[in-house]
């Protein structure tokens, strides 16, 4: 059976969305450890309750972002995973943590990217009056969501919409995609080359699979 490792900073709704498509078998591996930078966030009881070894490191216990980073790594490599799989961490990656994990890390954006790397991207959306906003699932590379796009999911924006409503919608979709791209990774479908990533032998174009 492939290992996932899975880290999280917060809620975990995307986390729990992964316990259950390995659960149902939509996804055919183990998670084997959920990790957090923030020992409180929800995504770490998720995990215990279903059983997942759960793990927090303190960041304020090391002396720079390359040293947390080595250690997130070491804690991590114990488990040996084929897949590291980014869940709503809200820490900027050290390059060499990136390049350790070159074509096994995913991360799921709540844009369609390249529209809006970074955070606050529903606000971003309903102030510039966009009629449609989304997610991205992609790999990871050394630029902060600038990695290769393997599946995006588009949602609308109606007038008059608060953030939350947005976000919700938003998220809906992550709970369906991200499972789906995970378990492409798991068939050995999915792999990142001369960084684009690459769907059964084809390599997918910027917008990602099923770009229309
Ligand atoms: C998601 O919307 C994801 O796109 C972003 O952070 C959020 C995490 O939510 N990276 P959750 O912790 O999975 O509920």
């Amino acid at each position: 059976m492939k290992k996932i490792v899975v880290l999280v900073s917060g809620q975990g709704s995307n986390l729990q969305a992964l316990i259950d498509a390995c659960q149902q078998g939509r996804i055919a591996a183990t998670l084997v450890a959920v990790i957090s930078n923030n020992a409180q966030a929800y995504g770490l009881q998720r995990a215990e309750e279903a059983g997942i070894a759960a793990q927090a490191l303190d960041a304020k216990a090391f002396a720079d972002r390359e040293a947390f980073d080595a250690a997130l790594a070491q804690a991590i490599d114990q488990h040996q995973p084929d897949l590291v799989v980014l869940a709503g961490y809200m820490r900027i990656l050290s390059n060499a943590f990136v390049q350790h994990y070159a074509g096994r890390l995913l991360n799921i954006h709540p844009s369609l990217l390249p529209k809006y790397p970074g955070l606050h991207t529903h606000r971003q959306a309903i102030d510039n009056g966009d009629a449609e906003h989304g997610t991205s699932v992609h790999f990871v590379t050394e630029q902060l969501d600038g990695g290769p796009v393997i599946l995006q999911a588009k949602v609308p924006i109606f007038p008059g919409d608060e953030e939350d409503e947005v976000i919700e919608r938003v998220q809906t979709q992550e709970h369906t995609i991200y499972p789906l791209v995970v378990s492409w990774f798991i068939e050995g479908r999915l792999a990142m080359r001369d960084n684009a990533a690459w769907l059964d032998g084809e390599r997918l174009p910027a917008q990602g699979y099923a770009a229309d």
